[in-house]
């Protein structure tokens, strides 16, 4: 019992001293760089998501095609304590063989997000879901389920965004209107007025409305939201989940509507919620685009882009991919994308500062530690 105390004073210095070479050792991984994981292989996980499940970090992604695999092979996971060392996880939902399955090989799975239920006890995955031979016509959204954070997790379904329902924020006077006159006559004033008061959404009704990139955010009273780009991509939509997040309620607001705004990314600071977007150029870096609202169902309004100095123009080459929280900073966490070999795109992590109560974000690798 003499020695207890000595002997336990040593070890902690011994993991003290351990923890701090293990920094020093492993440099914060630097912006557009091939990331790794512990295996030494390059880290295959974009557009993705970060949670924290006690002491560590979730990281869930796109596989992609071109380093590893000439497919891609579902949605990827990695884990770590300290933001730099991943360990990787495995496929957390794999693609199959199954023809009858809509996450048959080749179908494509992009920015999958995953939150926590704590009323269920659920990990909740969703995800943008393209069917295989279809491009990008489908507009699906997918849903799993895991009880673990590494998984697996099970497919619970796929399909389109509320059928039947009208967002709440639409002018009855357009309920049921007519469009075919103007529907096809692309970016003439009279096409923009239709896009305005919801040509696709009307058209869409029946099927439910498109999702393709999306963000998931959960309020500090719970309540979950489907945040995604709609109506051929040029409105954002705002969709509210049940409280198992494994539905949407059928509450759901149009924003921006001929905004062209994709891969959103929204955060809370200091009661007011902001969004960061790109333009829609597909893989091709553009500028960024801030929005803030006192209510996330309420009334959004713009901002200039929060990107400063050389390159902002293009988001520092990047496009968001989720923001991450990591004691009271927020960072901006973004893809380099390399279609050419899109498993080869790059990720680059951005802190958010805020000055004068604005986003402000300068070309940086961050050093978090958490
Ligand atoms: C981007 C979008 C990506 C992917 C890509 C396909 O605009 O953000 O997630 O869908 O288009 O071209």
């Amino acid at each position: 019992m003499k020695r207890f105390v000595p002997l336990t004073i040593l070890l902690f210095s011994m993991l003290i001293y351990m923890s701090t070479a293990a920094h020093a050792a492993t440099p914060f991984p630097t912006n557009g760089g091939e990331w790794r994981d512990t295996g030494n292989a390059r880290i295959n996980c974009h557009g993705g998501s970060i949670l924290k499940v006690g002491k560590r970090y979730y990281w869930y992604g796109e596989h992609r095609a071109g380093l590893d695999a000439d497919h891609q092979k579902g949605v990827a996971c990695y884990s770590s304590t300290d933001l730099r060392n991943w360990r990787n996880e495995g496929i957390v939902l794999p693609v199959t063989a199954d023809t009858t399955s809509h996450l048959q090989q080749g179908c494509k799975i992009e920015r999958p997000k995953v939150i926590y239920c704590p009323r269920t006890g659920k990990y909740m995955l969703w995800f943008h879901l393209e069917l295989k031979g279809r491009g990008y016509e489908a507009a699906y959204c997918g849903v799993a389920e895991s009880r673990k954070p590494a998984g697996p997790f099970t497919l619970l379904r796929t399909g389109r965004v509320n059928p039947g329902i009208y967002p709440l924020n639409f002018d009855p006077r357009y309920k049921g209107h007519d469009w075919s006159a103007v529907a096809d006559k692309w970016w003439t004033p009279e096409w923009m007025e239709a896009v305005k008061q919801g040509v696709y959404n009307e058209r869409d009704r029946l099927e439910g409305q498109m999702s393709r990139d999306m963000t998931l955010f959960v309020d500090d009273n719970g309540q979950a939201y489907h945040i995604y780009s709609s109506e051929e991509n040029l409105t954002l939509q705002i969709a509210e989940l049940t409280p198992d997040y494994s539905r949407h309620s059928g509450r759901y607001i149009r924003l921006f509507p001929g905004g062209h705004n994709e891969a959103p990314v929204l955060f809370k600071n200091q009661g007011r919620y902001w969004m960061i977007c790109s333009g829609c150029t597909g893989w091709a870096p553009n500028k960024a685009r801030l929005f803030s609202a006192a209510d996330i169902m309420g009334e959004w309004e713009e901002h200039p882009s929060p990107f400063v100095g050389e390159g902002s123009e293009t988001t520092f080459q990047s496009q968001g991919a989720f923001p991450l929280k990591v004691g009271k900073d927020i960072y901006f966490v973004a893809d380099e994308w390399r279609p050419k070999c899109l498993a080869d795109s790059r990720y680059k992590i951005f802190r958010i500062e805020f000055r004068n109560g604005m986003p402000h974000i300068e070309n940086r690798t961050p050093e978090i530690r958490p």
